[in-house]
């Protein structure tokens, strides 16, 4: 995927530009996280500020940053951290986040595939993920992918309504 980058065109028509992260990306990326909506975030670990962001895209050799754009806007994040561990090598931890006025219509599907293929091109084994279990359109865009239920954390996240919620454990083998 070059700086001219690839597009993925939703279920509704619209184009959106997919490439890998620029550092001069960084100012819409934060855009983007401090214009979600409270659904958007409701299955999240907040605060999504300039910090979190700068630390978010940090060493960058051991990142793969696939970002989705509507013209210059930041509409679409997906991440995986390669671990560093001499015994976790070749595998990393994937998560993604879009803007709410480009959810359901197929963009989830088109970055975790890019993300994927480019995971795949670095020779990365084993790609994981944790997701809370009521976050349904979530785990089925990751099962749908190719993700596999491995685990279940049991009453693990503490939910903006004060309850636990169990997460579940996913996992894809290269
Ligand atoms: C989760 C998220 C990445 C999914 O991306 P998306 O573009 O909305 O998803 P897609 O449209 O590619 O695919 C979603 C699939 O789930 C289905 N779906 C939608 N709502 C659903 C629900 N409530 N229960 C089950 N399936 C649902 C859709 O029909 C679609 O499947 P299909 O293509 O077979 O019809 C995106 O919605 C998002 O960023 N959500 C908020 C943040 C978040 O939860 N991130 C994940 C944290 S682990």
């Amino acid at each position: 995927m070059g700086d001219e980058g690839k597009h993925a065109v939703l279920k509704d028509g619209r184009r959106v530009n997919l490439r890998t992260y620029k550092p001069s990306d960084k100012e819409e990326l934060v855009s983007m996280y401090a214009n979600l909506s409270q659904d958007t975030l409701k299955w999240s670990m907040p605060p999504y500020n300039r910090e979190r962001i700068e630390r978010m895209t940090s060493d960058l050799d051991n990142r793969i940053i696939v970002l989705a754009f509507d013209g210059h806007k930041v509409v679409g994040h997906l991440q995986i951290s390669l671990a560093t561990n001499a015994r976790f090598r070749g595998t990393g931890d994937l998560f993604i986040y879009l803007h709410q006025d480009f959810q359901n219509a197929g963009l989830g599907a088109a970055l975790m595939n890019e993300g994927i293929a480019l995971a795949r091109t670095r020779k990365v084994h084993r790609v994981e993920l944790t997701v809370v279990a009521d976050n349904h359109r979530a785990i089925r865009l990751y099962e749908k992918v190719g993700f596999q239920r491995e685990g279940l954390k049991r009453e693990n996240y503490l939910g903006e309504d004060g309850k636990y919620h169990d997460e579940v454990e996913m996992g894809i083998l290269l």
